[in-house]
C-alpha cells in the first residue's frame, strides 16, 4: 500500500496532510506562502523533528519564488528575515535549524548568480532535502532492522513514523524494515499524552499497513516489560547532543528507565540532521512549553477543574547512558557515544 505523502511540494504551493485531523479525517492543507508554512508548523498540523525541517526549508523556497527583489542583498536581507520567523515556531527539534542553515548557505555560495537562477536552486534543494529525507529513513529502516530479534515485539513512543519525516519513518522505519523481513510480531504503541501523536498517528500508521500493533496508555509499558513480552525498543529523537543525550518526546525518558530495568535494548532512530554537535549534553536542549490546553482538554472535552497549575513541557532527555544504540543512516552508534557520534558526522 502506497504510504501517505505528508508534505508536497506543488507547482504553485505545498501541500501537507493536516496531522490535527487525522485519524478520523483525511484532509490536506495547502501552504502557498511562508506564513503559512509558520503556521501550520507552530499549529502542529505537521509535526515531527525531520518533517518539520522540510517544511521549513519549503517555506524558503515559496518565498524565494514570490520575492520582487533584483538585488542580491536585499534578496539575502530578505530571505533572512523570512527565516527568523520560520526558525521562531519551534525550539527543540535541531532539524528546522538544519534545513533553514542550509537554504541559506546555497543563497551565500551561489551569490555570483542571477537571483532568478538562485530562485530555482533553492526550490531543488528543498525538493532534495525532502527526497534525501526517505532515503535516510531507507537506510536507518535497513540498519535497525538487523539488530531486531527474528520474534520482535517492541515498543514505540510518539510517532516518528512516514508522518513526522518527508516518509517511511524513522523509529517507524525500523519498524518496517523488520516487518518486511517477517521479524515483527506486535507492536506496542504509547498513546503519547498528551497530543496523542502514538494513538492518533501511530496506530493508524500500523494499521494502515497491516502492521500488527497493540495500543496501550502510557501507563502500561512497565506492566508489558515486567510481563516480558516487550524485547525492544525503538524511538525517533529531535536533537541528539554530542554526548548521546537524546530530546524527544515527552515520555521518552520514562520509558528509557523502564527499559533499562527490564534489561531491553533501548534503540533511537535519527537521521544525521538530527545530532547536535554543539550542544555537549542533554541539558543544553531548549525545551518547548506548549500550551496548558493540550493537558487540561481533549479537543473541546474539558479533563481537569478551571484554574489548576498545569505544566506541559513536549519534550524531555533521555541520558546517554540508557540508550543502547542510535541507528542513523550510515549505520549504528554504540557508546562510547561522543567518540562515535563525532566520528560519524565528521566522516
Ligand atoms: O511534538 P512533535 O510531535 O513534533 O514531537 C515529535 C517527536 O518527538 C518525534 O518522536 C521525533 O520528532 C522524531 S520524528 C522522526
Amino acid at each position: 500500500m502506497p504510504m501517505v505523502k505528508t508534505i508536497e511540494w506543488l507547482p504553485d504551493k505545498v501541500r501537507i496532510i493536516d496531522q490535527i485531523r487525522l485519524p478520523t479525517e483525511k484532509v490536506f492543507i495547502d501552504c502557498y506562502n511562508h506564513g503559512d508554512i509558520a503556521r501550520i508548523i507552530r499549529e502542529m498540523n505537521i509535526r515531527g523533528a525531520p518533517a518539520i525541517g522540510v517544511a521549513a526549508a519549503m517555506g524558503i523556497a515559496l518565498a524565494a519564488k514570490a520575492s520582487a527583489k533584483t538585488d542580491y542583498q536585499e534578496f539575502l536581507a530578505e530571505i533572512e528575515e523570512i527565516s527568523d520567523c520560520l526558525a521562531a515556531t519551534r525550539p527543540t527539534a535541531v532539524n528546522l535549524f538544519w534545513a533553514l542553515d542550509k537554504m541559506k548557505q546555497y543563497i551565500l555560495d551561489n551569490q555570483a548568480k542571477p537571483i532568478a537562477e538562485i530562485k530555482k536552486g533553492l526550490i531543488a534543494l528543498a525538493v532534495q532535502i525532502h527526497d534525501e529525507d526517505i532515503k535516510a529513513c531507507q537506510a536507518m529502516g535497513r540498519h535497525g532492522a538487523e539488530l531486531l530479534p527474528d520474534e520482535t515485539f517492541i515498543l514505540t513512543h510518539c510517532n516518528a513514523g512516514a508522518l513526522a519525516t518527508a516518509g517511511y519513518g524513522t523509529a517507524l522505519g525500523v519498524i518496517r524494515a523488520a516487518h518486511e523481513l517477517g521479524k515483527i510480531k506486535m507492536v506496542y504503541v504509547d498513546e503519547t499524552r498528551p497530543y496523542l501523536q502514538g494513538s492518533r498517528l501511530t496506530a493508524w500508521e500500523m494499521t494502515e499497513e497491516n502492521i500488527p500493533a497493540t495500543l496501550i496508555t502510557d501507563n502500561m509499558a512497565g506492566f508489558f516489560m515486567s510481563k516480558d513480552v516487550i524485547n525492544a525498543v525503538v524511538v525517533g529523537a529531535d536533537r541528539i547532543a554530542a554526548n548521546g543525550d537524546v530530546a524527544n518526546k515527552i515520555g521518552t525518558y520514562m520509558v528509557a528507565v523502564l527499559a533499562k530495568r527490564h534489561r531491553i535494548p533501548f534503540y533511537v532512530a535519527a537521521p544525521l540532521s538530527t545530532i547536535d554537535l554543539t550542544k555537549a549534553n542533554g541539558g543544553e536542549i531548549p525545551i518547548e512549553e506548549r500550551n496548558q490546553r493540550e493537558v487540561s482538554h481533549v479537543k473541546d472535552i474539558q479533563l481537569a477543574p478551571d484554574n489548576v497549575g498545569i505544566a506541559n513541557p513536549a519534550f524531555d532527555i533521555t541520558p546517554s547512558e540508557l540508550i543502547t544504540a542510535i541507528i542513523t543512516e550510515k549505520g549504528a552508534v554504540f557508546p562510547p557515544f561522543t567518540k562515535n557520534l563525532a566520528r560519524i558526522v565528521n566522516e
